[in-house]
């Protein structure tokens, strides 16, 4: 040989054990964070499958109920709800009714499961008839979305919330100021203590597809790039998180999570408040199709997808496959 190689990073990936006690990021259950679609009906036994989220459903409260006690004895520690109402209309209303889907579906889980952190998502879209995630002029279909006369109906929905037992709030609209808004509302009502998870780096995204077949929340006109960001735009991410530093967050998202992964490094470097990543509805089905045709191997992918973000610097991560990978880990 004519000169020695030095580095030889081989030695370190010699045997399984040694990869194993060398390894930088870690998915653990306590990581995850497991998105479910609950839905105001009648029929107790409800359970519809959402057609381009395999293995995901719409679920009423009984069925919810069922599906949480599974993944709770597979060790799931926390859930984020969505809620499909029975009625919808303008102003979002059944969003902050005391006695709507997710203030119900809230007051079940912690009843049955108090250990469970139970996280909502504040937002209008599904509870309104136009499907934007703030307030339209009556007979607007320019789809001018309102900002500040949004921002108390947020409060109310996150206030209703809590109220109803839950474990910490996640606004996921984008309206400016919701964040300082919701932090006062909790705090006037006695919750001074209740986290928030801003959605604070939202990109208005195609991989949301899947999810607004779930919530039953796209847009009737127009779209929603007036309020979610340009997925184009880096340095964007970086204001949007200071200023909801700046008015109370306690957490940080990201969302979507795997095209997006340079913004939660960013955060994670810039910030330390912890960052949270979410994989969307379009990531999860792009996994599962291919996986169903036999191109991928797709318990392989979810787990070197949710490491992804571990090594990019998220600790949270909400995720569709939490219940897949508590499954795995129990085999
Ligand atoms: C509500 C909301 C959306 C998602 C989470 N909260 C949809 C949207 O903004 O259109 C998307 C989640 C997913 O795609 O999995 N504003």
């Amino acid at each position: 040989m004519d000169h020695p190689i030095f580095f030889r990073g081989r030695r370190l990936r010699k045997t399984s054990a040694l990869r194993d006690i060398l390894r930088e990021n870690i998915v653990q259950p306590e990581d995850l964070v497991m998105p479910y679609f609950v839905v105001e009906t009648d029929d107790p036994d409800f359970k519809k499958p959402i057609g381009a989220m395999p293995g995901q459903f719409q679920l009423s409260l009984d069925q919810l109920e069922k599906q949480v006690a599974g993944a709770v004895a597979l060790g799931l520690r926390s859930v984020i709800l969505f809620g499909i109402p029975q009625t919808k209309d303008a102003r979002g209303t059944e969003a902050y009714n005391m006695d709507g889907i997710v203030q119900q579906a809230v007051r079940r889980l912690k009843e049955k499961f108090p250990q469970l952190i139970v996280i909502t998502d504040v937002c209008l879209c599904e509870f309104t008839d136009h499907g934007h995630c703030g307030l339209i002029s009556p007979g607007d279909t320019s789809g001018t979305v309102h900002n500040d006369p949004t921002l108390a109906l947020l409060a109310r929905a996150a206030v209703s919330h809590a109220k109803a037992g839950a474990d910490m709030v996640a606004p996921s609209d984008m309206m400016d100021g919701r964040v300082a808004a919701i932090r006062q509302a909790l705090d006037d009502n006695g919750f001074p203590e209740l986290p928030i998870m801003s959605y604070a780096v939202k990109f208005a995204s195609s991989f949301y597809g899947p999810f607004r077949e779930a919530a039953e929340s796209t847009p009737q006109f127009g779209d929603r790039k007036t309020y979610q960001m340009d997925p184009a735009n880096a340095r964007e991410a970086m204001r949007e998180a200071m200023a909801d530093i700046e008015e109370g967050a306690d957490i940080l998202m990201v969302k979507p999570g795997m095209p997006y992964l340079d913004i939660i490094h960013a955060l994670r470097e810039a910030f330390d408040l912890p960052v949270a990543a979410y994989q969307v509805s379009g990531e999860y089905s792009m996994i599962k199709a291919a996986a169903a045709n036999g191109w991928i191997d797709g318990n392989a992918v979810m787990l070197e997808s949710l490491t992804a973000f571990k090594r990019a610097g998220a600790k949270l991560i909400l995720t569709y496959f939490t219940e897949d990978f508590l499954r795995l880990r129990n085999q």
